[in-house]
């Protein structure tokens, strides 16, 4: 790993939380993802599962973590299951968890190779009566593979069908909800390290350059940091190339007079942060790219004071809408007439800002975390409008990470990363 380790007392509380909503003589179960094929004896970068990773810090495939709070034996209460590592292991693929390591990460004192992982299961099982299975309920989900988790549930069902079943996810979906200190610490190191990024690409970018080599200059900069790389595909969209949202191919020369749209941020620790900044290829804003970018701004600060606990997350978005419909009548794009006759479901303002406000954020970028209840101070969302105007060859997004407080306004992970225009100006033309 590129990070420095974690202390493994936000392990234990996190466990302790999840602990704490089980229900008696309840078992709970938790895999790694698998690493995934490419071709031939080709694979994936592997990516620890987050919920296990919340849950003992084990960074490695081939892991699994057994929950038992009423084991009989004190000793079964929590339970890591490591792939045996050997010297052949050592010297192909480097160091493994040994047991002792696995200890040490996580703070659990029973550490199994997984080979014995059926042997004791099967001895767990007899005492517990309900078994809680990880399935993915996130309200974006839309997967296709069987996981690691998929297998071991229907292994279980054919093993164990006397057994009572539970779901892990809706309580996994309001503990990771509202984050530790030591987890916003974490994301704030993110935060710094996507800051470093865009510090470096303000003084890179100029007419001509390519938006691969922009991507490559906020890569270099990320995994010097001790990240990984990107928290999610970056996007770097000069020109109309805004206007497409999901835009990743990153292939096109940044012209002269164009905004240039960045949607790119760092990981740290499996941690996300999640930034989009607007800028001008040239180093200076033209009159109507900056009038539709501080509306834009505008809009980020008013949602930004809208979280707070208490706050429902649809509510919000309503209350957004309206925000914007007064910027995009100012602006002119629409008129008195357009949200007189709008569509209450698809209101006039979705024209030019047709995706969300606000997503949770944390060990997932689009992070799990309750959406239909009140907010919770603990909470950190990104906050992110845009306006996109395809006939004037312009798109302008900007996305800053925020913590709601007990009181006031949120705490902006990104207060350090520059947004007025003036700044971007001064720091694109004079470093
Ligand atoms: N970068 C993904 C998002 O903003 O939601
Ligand atoms: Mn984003
Ligand atoms: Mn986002």
């Amino acid at each position: 790993m590129k990070y420095h380790q974690i202390d493994n007392g936000l392990f234990k509380k996190n466990r302790k939380k999840f602990m704490a909503q089980m229900k008696p003589q309840s078992i709970a179960v938790f895999n790694s993802n698998d690493i995934y094929p490419i071709s031939a004896d080709s694979t994936m970068p592997f990516e620890q599962h987050r919920d296990i990773f919340y849950l003992s810090g084990a960074d490695q495939e081939e892991t699994i973590l057994v929950l038992f709070p009423d084991a009989l034996d004190p000793k079964h209460r929590e339970l890591l299951f490591v792939r045996e590592t050997n010297e052949h292991i050592a010297v192909w693929e480097g160091e493994k968890l040994t047991k002792e390591r696995a200890t040490e990460v996580s703070g659990i004192q029973t550490v199994y190779w997984l080979s014995d992982f059926e042997k004791v299961f099967f001895d767990l099982m007899t005492e517990a009566h309900i078994i809680y299975f990880n399935t993915n309920e996130h309200y974006r989900q839309a997967v296709e593979t069987q996981t690691r988790e998929d297998r071991f549930i229907q292994m279980c069902r054919d093993k164990f069908p006397a057994h009572q079943q539970a779901k892990s996810n809706p309580i996994l979906q309001e503990i990771r909800g509202v984050k530790e200190i030591e987890e916003i610490d974490l994301m704030q190191q993110a935060c710094t390290i996507t800051e470093k990024g865009f510090r470096r690409i303000l003084q890179f970018v100029r007419p001509g350059v390519w938006e691969y080599e922009i991507e490559a200059e906020y890569l270099h900069e990320f995994i010097r940091n001790r990240s990984k790389g990107f928290a999610y595909t970056p996007i770097i969209a000069s020109g109309n190339n805004a206007n497409v949202l999901h835009y990743v191919e990153n292939n096109q020369q940044c012209a002269d007079g164009d905004l240039l749209l960045m949607d790119v941020a760092a990981e740290y620790a499996n941690y996300s942060s999640d930034m989009t900044r607007t800028i001008p290829v040239n180093g200076r804003f033209m009159p109507r790219q900056k009038e539709v970018y501080n509306a834009v701004l505008r809009v980020k600060n008013e949602a930004t004071k809208m979280l707070v606990p208490g706050t429902l997350w649809a509510d919000y978005h309503k209350e957004v809408g309206k925000v914007m419909t007064s910027e995009l009548l100012q602006l002119k794009l629409l008129d008195k007439a357009d949200v007189q006759n709008e569509n209450k479901a698809w209101p006039a303002y979705k024209k030019y800002f047709m995706h969300g406000t606000s997503h949770h954020i944390g060990l997932d970028t689009h992070d799990y975390g309750a959406l239909k209840t009140p907010m919770k101070a603990g909470m950190v969302f990104t906050v992110e409008p845009g306006i996109y105007i395809p006939e004037e060859k312009m798109g302008i997004r900007i996305e800053d990470n925020v913590v709601i407080q007990e009181q006031g306004e949120p705490f902006n992970l990104m207060r350090n990363i520059p947004i007025m225009a003036a700044e971007i100006e001064e720091l694109m033309q004079n470093g």
